[in-house]
């Protein structure tokens, strides 16, 4: 038993295992973050028990095409567009990867669609492995929704497949693989997709939109961290990286002007991370204005976002004052060994704030005048109030979050126990890595069971037909093994989130995807309105790939 191999060798062990050094089995080691409390025996665990993976194997990277930033492209109702996954070289920091992405872009294009438009995607998969593309949030036709084995085969290596994508609804939305997410996304296939609201003023004014996909990646020294290739590694807490990226750059850089409003489009496509974001420096004002599928009721000031994967947040942001800020991720890292929680800030990119127009100050635009007021969105507002009479309704259904584990190295189930002494409702970085790392979906489970029948995952088996308001209630369990957040994704319909361990939300908007902190119990209400057989899960990859997904059906009467 690797695990049981205890401290003695310690030194000699740890000079072995630096950042980056390769075992002798292929996988490099994990990086450490600098200044947490180390613990010997776990530097002497075992890789995890699956080959490593990074792609383009044997080719040389100079004889890929450079990718390029995204285009943005504008279609119409009726449209047709081709997708193309292929193998890309990505100069990052001056060095060279060879990486994954849609039509030769990173990210993949921003396709920007009026509200109710329907577009067709001619998808080809150049990669070697099978996939699907599923375009997260649309309530689109089920026959679309790319998961494989629920709505379509896998895309084979060489094949390609059609997609009619119907947007609904306005909002941000994102599309990106549905096979083996933990690595195909991970590696660059992700892109942003706009839905232009029908209604002008949906939105209170801006002057300008900007575009932030945040993700971050783990690096092995200069080389990135392979991926499992027969399943996938970090199963307990997903894949922290340490390499901070937005629109796949590590150094974003934003120019803005003095008074103007910036409207932000914000998207977690990180396998893990939850981001918690401001701005730092000068005087910016921040308003949360919409989320995942649309307008929140009402504006509201605000300090920072808070966003897990998967989410989306718009946000409208006015830079007063000339000069720079930085964008920084700022959280609570937990030292799980030393037992002590350390504030941990990166910094995600800079804005550089230029003088405004010389009048700027004396006649300040539509969008600055507007930014002053917080004001109601009308338009969602009016669609939300529909719903209101739902909000003392009894629960319908309950599903609980949990795990379980079977044959993990004994140092690391001890530890892991230790550390539940610790209570933290929600995971903000990678503060185990090798615990984590050497965890696979072969020792962790992660599971959704319904109390009411005792099933678990793909065994609960819920039907619903269109026109039902459902009110489900979802419990993260604080007394398992290793309690953690969830972010929960549900494919093809909408939710409001009514309330969190009992206080309603006061200000409500459309979502697809729900943070579930450790140890709280947050109440949704689910419109049906899209017949098929649509996928509930978990949006940290790993977990989806540790059994943490379910599917329910809605049938079409
Ligand atoms: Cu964003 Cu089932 O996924
Ligand atoms: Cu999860």
């Amino acid at each position: 038993m690797p695990g049981m191999r205890m401290a003695d060798s310690s030194a000699a062990a740890m000079a072995g295992h630096q950042h980056g050094a390769a075992g002798g089995d292929g996988w490099p080691r994990p990086p450490m973050m600098p200044g947490l409390t180390m613990f010997p025996a776990l530097m002497e665990l075992d890789p995890p028990g699956t080959d490593p993976f990074l792609p383009g194997d044997g080719i040389d990277p100079a004889t890929l095409p450079l990718a390029r930033p995204r285009d943005v492209v504008r279609l119409d109702d009726g449209d047709v567009i081709d997708l193309e996954a292929g193998l890309v070289r990505r100069r990052i920091r001056s060095r060279d990867h060879v990486m994954y992405g849609f039509n030769g872009q990173y990210p993949g294009p921003l396709l920007h669609v009026p509200e109710a438009a329907t577009v067709t995607v001619n998808f080809t998969n150049s990669i070697a492995w099978p996939t699907t593309i599923h375009w997260h949030g649309l309530r689109l036709d089920n026959a679309s929704d790319g998961v494989p084995g629920i709505t379509q085969d896998p895309v084979e290596p060489g094949e390609t497949f059609r997609y009619e994508v119907h947007f609904k609804d306005p909002g941000i939305y994102w599309y990106h693989p549905h096979h083996r997410e933990d690595v195909l996304k991970d590696l660059g296939l992700y892109g942003n997709m706009l839905v232009e609201p029908r209604q002008p003023d949906y939105y209170a004014p801006a002057d300008r939109e900007e575009f932030l996909m945040l993700d971050d990646f783990l690096m092995a020294g200069d080389e990135a961290m392979p991926f499992g290739l027969e399943r996938s590694t970090h199963a307990f807490m997903g894949r922290f990286g340490n390499l901070m990226l937005i629109n796949g750059e590590p150094d974003y850089e934003l120019d803005a002007t003095a008074g103007e409003v910036v409207r932000l489009y914000l998207t977690n496509v990180s396998n893990t991370r939850t981001f918690n974001l401001s701005f730092e420096g000068k005087s910016a004002r921040m308003k949360v204005v919409g989320t995942d599928v649309g307008a929140f009721e009402r504006e509201e000031w605000v300090e920072s976002i808070v966003l897990s994967p998967a989410e989306r947040y718009i946000v409208h942001v006015r830079f007063d004052e000339p000069g720079e800020l930085v964008l920084v991720n700022r959280v609570q890292g937990i030292d799980h060994l030393g037992g002590a929680f350390f504030q941990e800030t990166d910094t995600l990119g800079v804005v550089r704030v230029a003088e405004g127009a010389a009048d700027t100050a004396a006649q300040p635009g539509h969008a600055s005048i507007a930014f002053d007021t917080l004001r109601t969105n009308v338009h969602a507002a009016r669609e939300i109030a529909l719903y209101r009479e739902y909000l003392d309704a009894p629960v319908d259904r309950e599903l609980t979050f949990t795990m379980e584990t079977t044959g993990i190295p004994f140092v690391v189930d001890r530890l892991m126990r230790f550390d539940s002494a610790y209570f933290h409702p929600v995971e903000w970085s990678g503060t185990m890595p090798m615990m984590n790392w050497n965890s696979s979906s072969a020792e962790v489970s992660w599971i959704i069971r319904e109390p009411a029948t005792g099933s678990e995952n793909m065994d609960i088996g819920w039907d619903f037909a269109v026109g039902d308001v459902v009110k489900i209630r979802l419990h993260n369990e604080r007394r398992s093994f290793h309690a953690m957040q969830h972010p929960f994704h549900i494919h093809g319909q909408r939710f409001l989130v009514l309330a969190r361990n009992g206080v309603p939300s006061e200000n409500l908007a459309w979502k697809d995807t729900v943070l579930l902190p450790a140890g709280t119990t947050t109440d949704i209400l689910l419109e049906i309105t899209n017949p098929g057989r649509w996928m509930a899960h978990c949006h940290i990859s790993e977990h989806l790939e540790s059994g943490m997904r379910m599917v329910f059906g809605v049938g079409s009467l």
